[in-house]
């Protein structure tokens, strides 16, 4: 959570960091903050909103300057304010400094800064970090020696970018929190995600924990884990994602584009060595117990492809929400095999899950989008989905894509490789109808019918049980209607009691389970509930039917797309903004 910028060299580093921080804005939006030196000056800019709305208020481009750092904050410690806006400053304004995560031990710090005559002025965690530098600077002490003597005594999960007044340089560090450095021939970037410079260099260097970077403005590359600055080379890779995957170009939305662009990303995830899946599929086969991990929607993609993995491969796996992990680590042992799930590769549930693991022996496999992420450095192997960035608060693409590859892995191991990527070759036709304007506009009227509920219930069985979770998840996340997912069966446990005249329900129906789901929608129905279904064929208990093609083990990719549809339109028609749902973040790099 939160997006953290730097930029040093030739270029205007207002403009660089003011653009970065756009890019970032999916990190986090309560409130956005820039700093940067002018005449051995440092000049600070911050408030509450989002960056538009700030720059507009602030102007981040008052000053065209050749180093700065910039924040866009999902809050954690301390309320959203301007006081405790990112960048947060020493007593005597001469150190800046932008983090992402948490300082656990931040009580303990700024008790000890403040016996020592420190005054803090917000609410945050991050505040001590600037104090423990300006502490550290004494007996001529130099600002890098500060920083890795302040850095040495924080614990928790944090990046963090320091400048000083009159030092042309930031020095950066990372410990469990996502950081990465981009090199050009004009400057150095530091930045929490690689789409913040994009538009400048595809060169990227990604840091291991404990890195501490003297960007100055060639980088210069330290690890101090062991207490020391142990000076280490760090290899300059080139990213394959282009500069124009991470703009909208003329959709209103990310979240739109990247609905649309599941015609080729399902296809790209599946494109991968056939060598390296029979690799992995090699190591279920080996393994004495598979555990799948995720969280939201990449949980759901866990769901599914347990269904997936029972009915093709008739391999059972335990699916376990990342943050619940803990309580299934004694099960671990050298034999266990962990597939992570996982977007963005920085979810911290699914970190410590996979440490947890790997300190019993465990073996990690790793299915993530982001290349060089944490995830993807701490796996025993990876498969990467190749969907490009995405932007959208809301799992679109990656979703789909993370079914097909697990539904791919699923064929593979039943000997049925090639089966299994025919059937997702098939899907390209079926994406493409169901994301054309015909079946948008038609999805529209849906829409406008549901825009004042309060309530939606998503039912289905088997395989379409995870895609009603996952329905009920972007409604919420995108409409903020509150949407419920059950099991077709389960409704009448006790659910079934809401139900009342005009309530929806959407309904996911497939060939192999059409009789049992749709006599759960009659009784729905015959309680006034308002039918919608989502099925190859039309019933009389709809009230509303979108056609979606009957795919088999391949509908969750399928079926859900209607309903990140559905979403996003009650999104935009109630007002919202579904690229920046409130209170939500693109990466939860927390507990
Ligand atoms: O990056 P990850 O896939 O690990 O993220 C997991 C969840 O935070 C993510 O799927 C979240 O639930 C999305 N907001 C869903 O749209």
């Amino acid at each position: 959570m939160c997006g953290i910028i730097g930029y040093i060299g030739r270029r205007n580093a207002s403009q660089i960091v003011l653009e970065g921080l756009k890019h970032l804005e999916y990190r986090g939006y309560d409130s956005v903050g820039f700093a940067g030196v002018l005449n051995s000056k440092l000049v600070i800019k911050k408030d509450v909103g989002k960056v538009d709305e700030v720059h507009a208020r602030l102007n981040f481009l008052e000053y065209n300057l050749k180093l700065a750092i910039g924040h866009t904050r999902w809050a954690t410690h301390g309320r959203v304010t301007r006081t405790n806006a990112h960048p947060h400053t020493d007593c005597n304004k001469r150190i800046a400094i932008v983090h992402n995560g948490i300082i656990d031990n931040y009580e303990e710090l700024k008790k000890e800064l403040i016996s020592k005559g420190h005054k803090f002025r917000s609410g945050t965690d991050s505040e001590v970090v600037a104090h423990l530098i300006e502490e550290n600077l004494v007996d001529g002490k130099s600002f890098e020696e500060a920083c890795f003597n302040a850095f040495k005594r924080l614990e928790g999960a944090y990046a963090i970018l320091a400048i000083k007044n009159d030092e042309y340089e930031i020095v950066a560090i990372k410990k469990g929190s996502p950081l990465v450095i981009g090199v050009a021939d004009h400057g150095s970037f530091v930045a929490s995600d690689i789409p913040a410079f994009l538009n400048y260099t595809k060169k990227v260097v990604y840091l291991y924990d404990y890195d501490m970077v003297f960007l100055k403005p060639e980088p210069v590359f330290y690890n101090i884990g062991n207490g020391v600055m142990l000076k280490v080379e760090r290899p300059i890779q080139s990213v394959e994602w282009d500069a124009e995957k991470a703009r909208k170009g003329d959709f209103e939305h990310f979240m739109l584009k990247e609905i649309m662009e599941q015609v080729d990303t399902v296809q790209r995830a599946v494109a991968q060595d056939k060598r390296i899946l029979e690799k992995i599929v090699g190591e279920i086969r080996r393994a004495k117990g598979v555990f799948l991990v995720g969280c939201g929607s990449s949980y759901h993609a866990c769901l599914t492809a347990s269904y997936v993995f029972s009915k093709v491969a008739k391999e059972h796996v335990n699916v376990i929400l990342a943050s619940e992990f803990p309580n299934y680590e004694h099960f671990l042992t050298e034999k266990t095999l962990i597939i992570a799930v996982s977007q963005s590769g920085e979810t911290y549930d699914v970190l410590e899950a996979i440490r947890a693991g790997k300190k019993r022996g465990s073996k990690i496999i790793s299915i993530v989008n982001v290349m060089g992420s944490s995830l993807v450095r701490e796996s025993d192997a990876s498969l990467l989905m190749h969907a490009g960035p995405e932007i959208c608060v809301l799992s679109t693409k990656t979703y789909t894509s993370q079914i097909a590859l697990l539904n791919l892995l699923a064929y593979t191991l039943s000997d049925k490789y090639e089966e299994g990527k025919r059937r997702l070759k098939y899907l390209w036709n079926v994406i493409y109808y169901l994301t054309s304007a015909n079946t948008r506009n038609k999805i529209r009227k849906l829409a406008e019918k549901l825009l004042d509920k309060q309530h939606i219930f998503c039912i289905g069985r088997g395989l379409q049980y995870p895609t009603a979770m996952e329905a009920a998840l972007k409604i919420k996340e995108a409409s903020y209607i509150h949407a419920e997912a059950f099991a077709g069966g389960e409704l009448k446990h006790g659910t079934i009691a809401l139900i009342e005249e005009g309530t929806p329900c959407i309904v996911f129906v497939s060939e192999e389970n059409a009789k049992e789901i749709l006599s759960n929608a009659i009784e729905v129905k015959s309680r006034g509930g308002y039918v919608i279904g989502i099925s190859p064929v039309n019933s009389e208990v709809f009230d509303f039917w979108i056609k979606v093609p009957e795919c088999g083990t391949e509908n969750p990719i399928v079926q859900i797309i209607p309903i990140q549809i559905l979403a996003y339109q009650l999104a935009v028609l109630r007002g919202y903004d579904p690229d920046k749902p409130r209170n939500l973040a693109k990466s939860v790099t927390v507990k």
